[in-house]
């Protein structure tokens, strides 16, 4: 298991608190390799360069050959530093392409990990809260653009500004005037374009809201395949992802008008520029200020500079662009996580497993209280069976105590220590849990269950799939317990998914023992069976059972009783009979052990 502080100090950055800015988290994926990041800025101004040089060894060249006599040596010598020139810019171009490789993809691989990793600390509810492929898709997003930016983006911007500061230079030795129209073009140009560009960083936020939304909603649909299978539900799932991708749509076309009409007055800037240049160069050539050299240098590298100045600009929206998603996604994945640890928490010490539930009040929405003000304390090695209709909060009980949520009021303490002031992954570590609905990987049988120990050899899964009866099954699936269990554990039956679940807490071996409706799907042979093993294992374990079939409680020490968000009874199984209360009559009522039909006293929502 992976926790905190290994955590922390592998992704040390994302794993902390929310980065302020995209720069930031730039610097710090960046930071390693500084000596590249400079090899790089070097090429790319290099490479910027190479266009005017040709350009101006051309204008040389154009000057000479119209000299006479023509001089021979300057004529080989800018002919050679033409060739030099290309050569220098192809390798140039190689050594960025070289570097890129070299580390493009480890940032890449190192950024997907700290986002997962930032993930898995989310708390409970923002899983309930965000569709699974929206996470995915979020953190893809962010790695491309991560990518895109670092590698491609930034460089085509450095090479563009080299070749403006280049061309500024070279024309204004030739004559001031053509630089300092450039220079007012360019800044113009620029700060027109800086300032839509924020317009444009939101336009690509809301069209990547957009694209997480679809991506969403397709996989939470199909991963509901089942549901829409059996409801035939197809047509009706096609129109629903209509709706996002509509929207989708709307904000692709919203950004893109945006863009046709920016781009078509920068063009017209443009136009407006070489209708300048040109009528200057006439007039100066016509007056003999410049030679027929200087007058293509300055036409052809004005072209070639506002050109690559426009490209420049859309490199700058592109960038926004880029920026505007990563953004998106560092919100959703760094939305504040809620339960979190005191610095330094130290790690929990189960010695005797008592639990004291002190003046507890818990909510999911402030209109519905649960546990108002309870207090309650379990003793060291106390079985405790769970009781009450479907709703009453017999799960949101447990996921206080695993601190998936934080109680709203009063403690929670584990052996004396404030489950509050503790590392929370010690917490976990300490309380094996067979939940009501199994979560299972699509990996192998074997992987599954050596999920609750990853170090345990495969005698000892083994063993423990033999005391959760997953044995039997185990040896007729097509690869034994090498066998993929499909996503969710697909392939199993519901009995089988919940035997996986039982064997991985027992080779987990937890001192704390809660089981949510454990063996609710097996049948009463199996059950049989796997209660023997359970029992067994929890004799020295202070250990819950929630169950409906009120039967499988006659061993408890004691009985909660819950009721729409409370503890309305507490005693031994005996004790809540003569009390004649809640229990007496979920008894009473039971046929063959099961609660009866629930409906009318189901919570009211
Ligand atoms: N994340 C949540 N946000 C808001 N309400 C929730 C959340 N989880 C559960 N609830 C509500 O809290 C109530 C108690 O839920 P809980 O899962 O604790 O019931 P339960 O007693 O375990 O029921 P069951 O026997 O059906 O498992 C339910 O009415 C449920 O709708
Ligand atoms: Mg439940």
């Amino acid at each position: 298991m992976i926790g905190k502080s290994e955590a922390v100090k592998s992704f040390h950055f994302l794993a902390e608190e929310p980065p302020s800015s995209i720069g930031k988290v730039f610097w710090s994926f960046y930071k390693p390799y500084k000596l590249s990041v400079i090899a790089l800025t070097l090429c790319a101004s290099i490479v910027g360069i190479y266009g005017l040089l040709n350009a101006f060894f051309t204008k040389i060249l154009i000057d000479v050959l119209n000299d006479s006599p023509i001089n021979n040596k300057i004529v080989l010598a800018f002919s050679i530093f033409v060739v030099m020139n290309f050569e220098m810019h192809n390798i140039c171009w190689r050594v960025i392409n070289y570097i890129n490789l070299r580390i493009v993809p480890v940032i890449k691989n190192h950024l997907i990990q700290s986002l997962f990793d930032r993930v898995h600390n989310q708390s409970e509810r923002f899983f309930q809260e965000t569709l699974g492929g929206a996470i995915a898709n979020n953190i893809m997003i962010m790695a491309e653009n991560f990518e895109r930016i670092g590698s491609n983006l930034s460089i085509r911007l450095i090479r563009s500004a080299a070749q403006l500061i280049a061309a500024l230079i070279t024309m204004y030795c030739i004559h001031p005037i053509f630089s300092m129209a450039l220079l007012i073009w360019t800044l113009c140009f620029v700060l027109t374009s800086l300032r839509f560009s924020k317009k444009i960083s939101n336009l690509a936020n809301d069209l990547a809201t957009a694209q997480s939304h679809v991506a969403g909603r397709v996989v939470d649909s199909i991963t509901n395949f089942s549901s829409v299978k059996l409801f035939v539900r197809r047509v009706f799932e096609g129109t629903f992802i209509k709706k996002s991708l509509n929207q989708m749509t709307e904000m692709f076309q919203k950004k893109e008008r945006f863009l046709i009409k920016f781009y078509f007055f920068q063009g017209f800037s443009i136009t407006c520029l070489v209708g300048f240049i040109i009528y200057f160069l006439i007039r100066f050539k016509i007056s003999d200020l410049i030679t027929v050299g200087d007058f293509a240098f300055i036409l052809g590298s004005t072209l070639y500079v506002t050109e690559n100045v426009w490209s420049g600009t859309e490199l700058i929206d592109q960038l926004n662009e880029a920026w505007g998603k990563c953004r998106h996604s560092l919100k959703v994945i760094f939305s504040p996580v809620e339960v979190v640890d005191k610095k330094n928490a130290p790690p929990l010490k189960v010695k005797a497993g008592k639990i004291v539930f002190d003046r507890v009040g818990f909510h999911y929405t402030p209109d519905r209280p649960f546990f108002i003000n309870k207090s309650l304390t379990i003793h060291s090695g106390q079985k405790v069976g769970v009781v009450g209709y479907s709703g009453s909060g017999k799960s949101t009980f447990i996921n206080l105590l695993l601190r998936l949520y934080d109680v709203t009021h009063g403690q929670i303490l584990v052996d004396g220590q404030n489950i509050q002031s503790v590392d929370q992954n010690t917490l976990r570590s300490c309380i094996g849990l067979i939940p009501q609905n199994p979560s299972l990987f699509h990996r192998t049988l074997m992987d599954n269950i050596r999920f609750g120990r990853v170090s345990a050899s495969d005698e000892e899964v083994i063993e423990a799939a033999k005391k959760a009866h997953v044995h039997e099954f185990a040896l007729q699936l097509p690869r034994g317990y090498h066998s993929l269990i499909g996503e969710q554990g697909v392939k199993l039956s519901g009995g089988e998914r919940q035997r996986v679940a039982i064997a991985r807490v027992l080779l987990k071996n937890a001192p704390l023992l809660i089981l949510d409706e454990a063996t609710s799907q097996l049948d009463a042979v199996t059950e049989k069976a796997i209660k023997e093993t359970l029992f067994e294992v929890m004799k020295e374990k202070t250990t819950l059972i929630i169950a409906h079939r009120l039967s499988t409680l006659l061993n408890m020490d004691r009985i909660l009783v819950f009721d729409n968000g409370k503890i309305i009874e507490d005693g031994s199984h005996e004790d809540l009979l003569n009390k004649n209360g809640h229990y007496k009559s979920l008894w009473d009522a039971q046929i063959g052990g099961f609660l009866p039909s629930v409906q009318s006293k189901c919570m009211t929502k």
